[in-house]
């Protein structure tokens, strides 16, 4: 069977866990060669391993998406090992974890230094992201303007298209959904696309607890018209194709990935 990544090179961001770990394994499986990066460089390393395993070929690379410097070094890296770069996945994000006992925080008690926080990672990390891509996107064109175009893949969230959870981190994914809209139309001219992936609730390490806690897990599934939760796979498979040249036509999209949860406000039947 061929391959909806053969012979693409791919970086994914937050790679050491959840969607980023699920993405670098799917990725390979479809025949791309995998820069598995995150700020937990040990689990980068172990996500790599885990791809080499599967029998792809991956590099883990400790990089802070915060940190411009280090996104272009990851780049580097990258283009060192494999040649080029194809596919820019910025999946890594974080966000505000209720205090024990209490709900999600009120926006008016969420400290500054919080924000801060999450839109390092969360808005600073895809800039940083995106323009490093677009920079090795754009010498791969100087080189060769026959070159095929790249790709950039967001994660955003249900919570960057509608109301939904802490008011800091769906302010900061919906700073990621805009992005990519706008950016989109920049950069048509060039062949580049760019669309996001919009996860609702996954039980991964994003909530610590989560994955081991059947019964949140179970009201999770509930919350979503489709009866089940989303699985970091489901959101690894958007990605791919996104990714892939089965979306040659797509950019500027923000791709659902919530069991019907942004769909409208569901009227049960009596
Ligand atoms: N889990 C959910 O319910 C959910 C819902 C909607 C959207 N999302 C989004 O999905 C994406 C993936 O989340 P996940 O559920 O796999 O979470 P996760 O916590 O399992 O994985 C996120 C990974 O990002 C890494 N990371 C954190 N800060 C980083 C930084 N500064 N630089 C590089 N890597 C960093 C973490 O070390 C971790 O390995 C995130 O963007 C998140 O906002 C998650």
């Amino acid at each position: 069977m061929q391959g909806l990544l053969d012979g693409k090179i791919a970086i994914v961001t937050g790679a050491g866990s959840g969607v980023g770990r699920a993405a670098c394994l799917v990725f390979a499986q479809h025949g791309a060669k995998v820069a598995a990066a995150d700020v937990d460089g040990a689990n980068a390393e172990r996500t790599a391993t885990l791809v080499r395993e599967a029998g792809g070929e991956a590099i883990g690379v400790a990089c802070d998406v915060g940190d411009e410097t280090a996104v272009e070094a990851l780049v580097a890296r990258t283009v060192a090992a494999f040649g080029r770069l194809d596919v820019m996945y910025n999946n890594a994000g974080i966000t505000i974890l209720p205090k024990p006992g209490q709900g999600l925080r009120r926006f008016v008690d969420t400290d500054q230094a919080e924000i801060d926080r999450i839109y390092r990672v969360n808005v600073t990390g895809v800039i940083n992201g995106c323009k490093s891509a677009i920079r090795q996107f754009e010498r791969q064109a100087a080189a060769d303007p026959g070159d095929p175009k790249g790709v950039i893949v967001n994660t955003a969230s249900v919570a960057g298209l509608i109301g939904y959870g802490g008011t800091a981190y769906g302010s900061s994914k919906g700073a990621v959904t805009i992005l990519t809209r706008t950016l989109a139309i920049e950069l048509a001219e060039q062949g580049i696309r760019i669309n996001s992936v919009c996860p609702a609730g996954m039980p991964t390490n994003f909530i610590p607890g989560m994955g081991e806690n059947e019964a949140a897990k179970a009201s999770m599934g509930q919350a979503h018209p489709l009866g089940r939760y989303v699985d970091p796979a489901d959101c690894a498979h958007a990605a791919l194709f996104l990714a892939s040249d089965l979306a040659s036509n797509i950019t500027g999209v923000n791709l659902p990935v919530d069991g019907g949860l942004s769909a409208g406000v569901q009227v049960r039947k009596r």
